[in-house]
C-alpha cells in the first residue's frame, strides 16, 4: 500500500484539505506514497477529494470531517487516523479563513473567528498529534503563514495578527519538540490562485494588474505551495525546523514596481 515515493510509509495529516493548497497538498503527499487523512468542514467537497485520491493511489486516502478549531475534534481525527492508517508522522495546519475589514468594523467575534481558525488550530493540532510522533521519535508538522505574517496590511488585522501568531508558534514549538524528533516549520505561500484569492467578478487582466508589479508577476498555482510542502514533509528537509519556507512568487522582497 505504501509502495514507493518521497513519503513512502508515512501517515499525514492535511486540514482544510476540500480544495486549494489544502487539495493539491494531499493529492501529491498521496502520489509520492503518503497515506493521508484529509480533514474539512466542507464534506461533501472533502469526500470526493478523498474518493479521487483513493481511486488514483488505492486506499491511501481517507476523509474527517471536523472543525479544527474544536478540541474534540483533534481527537476524533487523531482516532480515525490511527485507526485508518497508524501513527501520523506529517501534520499539515493549513486550514485557514480572511476577513478583509477596518479593524474599527471587525466584531470581537469575527477576530475571534480569524484567530482560532488560523493560529488557535495549529496548537490545538500540535497538541494532539505531536505526542504520537514522539512515540517513533520523528514527525513533520507544516503550519501555514502567509506574507501577512511579516508585514501589515491595510483591513487584514484579524488575518495579519493570526499569521504573526502562526510563525512565533511555530519557532517556539521547534525548539520544545526538536528533541523529541519532531521538526516544526511554516510554508508562506501567496498570492496563490485558490477560492480564497478568487475576487467576484474580477478578469485575469486583473488580476495581471494586482499582481503584475511583483517580481514573477502572477498569482501562484496550487501546486506551487503543495511542492514546498512535500519537501517539508519529507525526510529530504531532515535538518531544516523553525524556519519559513517562502513561495510568494517574490512578494516579500520589496515594494512592487511602479
Ligand atoms: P481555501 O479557502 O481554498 O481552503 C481552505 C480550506 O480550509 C477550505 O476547504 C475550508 O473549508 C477549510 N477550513 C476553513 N475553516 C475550517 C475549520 N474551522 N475546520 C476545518 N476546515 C476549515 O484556501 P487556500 O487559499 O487554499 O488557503 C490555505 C491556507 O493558506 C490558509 O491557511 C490560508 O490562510 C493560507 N494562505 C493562502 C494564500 C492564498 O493566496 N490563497 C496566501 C497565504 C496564505
Amino acid at each position: 500500500m505504501t509502495g514507493e515515493g518521497r513519503l513512502a510509509g508515512k501517515t499525514a495529516i492535511v486540514t482544510g484539505a476540500a480544495r486549494g493548497m489544502g487539495e493539491a497538498s494531499a493529492r501529491i503527499f498521496a502520489r509520492e506514497g503518503a497515506r493521508v487523512v484529509l480533514v474539512d468542514k466542507r464534506d461533501d467537497l472533502g469526500s470526493e477529494v478523498a474518493a479521487s485520491i483513493s481511486a488514483a493511489v488505492p486506499g491511501s486516502a481517507r476523509y474527517v470531517s471536523a472543525d479544527v478549531t474544536d478540541p474534540a475534534a483533534w481527537q476524533a481525527i487523531v482516532d480515525a487516523t490511527v485507526d485508518a492508517f497508524g501513527p501520523p508522522g506529517v501534520l499539515l495546519n493549513n486550514a485557514g479563513i480572511i476577513r478583509v475589514q477596518p479593524l474599527l468594523e471587525t466584531t470581537l467575534d469575527t477576530f475571534h473567528k480569524v484567530i482560532d481558525t488560523n493560529l488557535t488550530s495549529c496548537f490545538l493540532g500540535m497538541q494532539a498529534v505531536v505526542p504520537l510522533m514522539a512515540v517513533n521519535g520523528t514527525g513533520s508538522v507544516i503550519n501555514v503563514a502567509s506574507p501577512q505574517g511579516y508585514e501589515g496590511r491595510g483591513n487584514f488585522g484579524a488575518y495579519t495578527a493570526s499569521k504573526f501568531g502562526v510563525r512565533g508558534l511555530t519557532r517556539t514549538a521547534a525548539i520544545e519538540f526538536g528533541p523529541l524528533g519532531v521538526r516544526v516549520n511554516c510554508v508562506v505561500p501567496g498570492p496563490i490562485r485558490t477560492a480564497m484569492t478568487d475576487r467576484a467578478g474580477w478578469s485575469e487582466a486583473e488580476y495581471a494588474r494586482a499582481y503584475g508589479g511583483y517580481p514573477l508577476g502572477r498569482r501562484g498555482e496550487p501546486d506551487e505551495v503543495a511542492a514546498v510542502n512535500l519537501f517539508l514533509a519529507s525526510d529530504e528537509s531532515s535538518f531544516c525546523t523553525g524556519a519559513d519556507f517562502i513561495a510568494d512568487g517574490g512578494v516579500l522582497a520589496g515594494k512592487p514596481r511602479e
